[in-house]
């Protein structure tokens, strides 16, 4: 039987960089006389493990705005999702010290919408309302921007077609989606530009999930419960691999393997640490 990891499995660039940036300002507080405490706005990542151990080492998760308006002084670490503008002042007003471990990929849809916006564009952003990044994006338009997740979205939307618009993405949306809602917008009347921000570590996760489920007998995904990302590498792959399962860590695997098992596919969301990964794929490979 063979095992087949993804490539593309585990940690994103911004993912990585943000995870990073917290273990270095815990170092740099430990260094300095200062001492100051370390907050970071909303978990990290979606990965308990990973925000536990930040836990055990002082730093605090705050969850919302109420939180963050609590804290008199410290060091605010901005996730990979990033924030909305109105955030970014009341850090800075309170005189905290921002760290921003923004994605890069993700800042860039924010100064997309900041401009389109402002020159009057009603901005659209397919993706997950509700989700952080989402919020955050929204949080740097000029005029209160419309989010659609699907057909029936569109079809609720009661916005004036008249006007142009800018449509962005989520970093994370499936990109099949993606196109299929721009072309339903297309046709229901919307005009003007759309920018695919949906992320290239995305894409190539996705892809290379789809084609090892649609070989293997059985598929492995590894993830946070919370993990969208995850979530959706989770629906790609059930559509190839009828035996698809969907884990948090080596102890949710419950694994019967049947002799005409030949291949075992493994793939993991942008916000599972590497040791996670090679756990299960050692086990797989171990123990069958
Ligand atoms: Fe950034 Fe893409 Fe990861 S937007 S956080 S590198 S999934």
């Amino acid at each position: 039987m063979e095992v087949k990891l993804a490539k593309s499995a585990g940690f994103c660039f911004g993912v990585k960089r943000a995870v990073e940036t917290v273990y270095e300002q815990i170092e740099k507080q430990k260094a300095s006389d200062k001492k100051l405490p370390i907050f970071t706005y909303g978990p990290i990542i979606h990965n308990e493990q990973v925000v536990k151990d930040l836990e055990e080492k002082g730093v605090r998760v705050l969850n919302g705005r109420k939180e963050l308006e609590a804290v008199r002084e410290g060091i605010v670490v901005i996730r990979s999702h990033g924030i909305g503008k109105e955030i970014c002042q009341l850090i800075e007003e309170k005189g905290l010290v921002c760290v921003d471990a923004t994605c890069p990929f993700v800042k860039r849809i924010h100064n997309i919408v900041e401009q389109e916006s402002t020159k009057g564009k009603q901005i659209l952003i397919i993706g997950n309302a509700g989700h952080p990044e989402v919020e955050g994006i929204k949080g740097w338009c000029a005029v209160p921007a419309i989010v659609v997740e699907s057909e029936e979205d569109i079809k609720k939307l009661k916005e004036d077609t008249g006007k142009e618009v800018c449509i962005v993405s989520q970093t994370t949306f499936n990109y099949n989606k993606f196109q299929y809602l721009v072309e339903i917008l297309k046709k229901s009347g919307y005009n003007g530009s759309v920018v695919n921000t949906i992320c290239n570590a995305t894409e190539e996760r996705q892809t290379e999930a789809r084609e090892i489920a649609s070989e293997a007998d059985v598929m492995i995904v590894i993830g946070g419960a919370h993990s969208s990302n995850t979530r959706k590498l989770y629906e790609i792959c059930s559509k190839e691999c009828a035996q698809t399962c969907f884990i948090q860590s080596l102890a949710d695997l419950e694994l019967e393997l049947s002799e005409s098992v030949r291949l075992v596919g493994i793939t993991a969301g942008a916000s599972t640490p590497n040791n996670i990964i090679r756990e299960v794929q050692s086990y797989v490979r171990n123990e069958f």
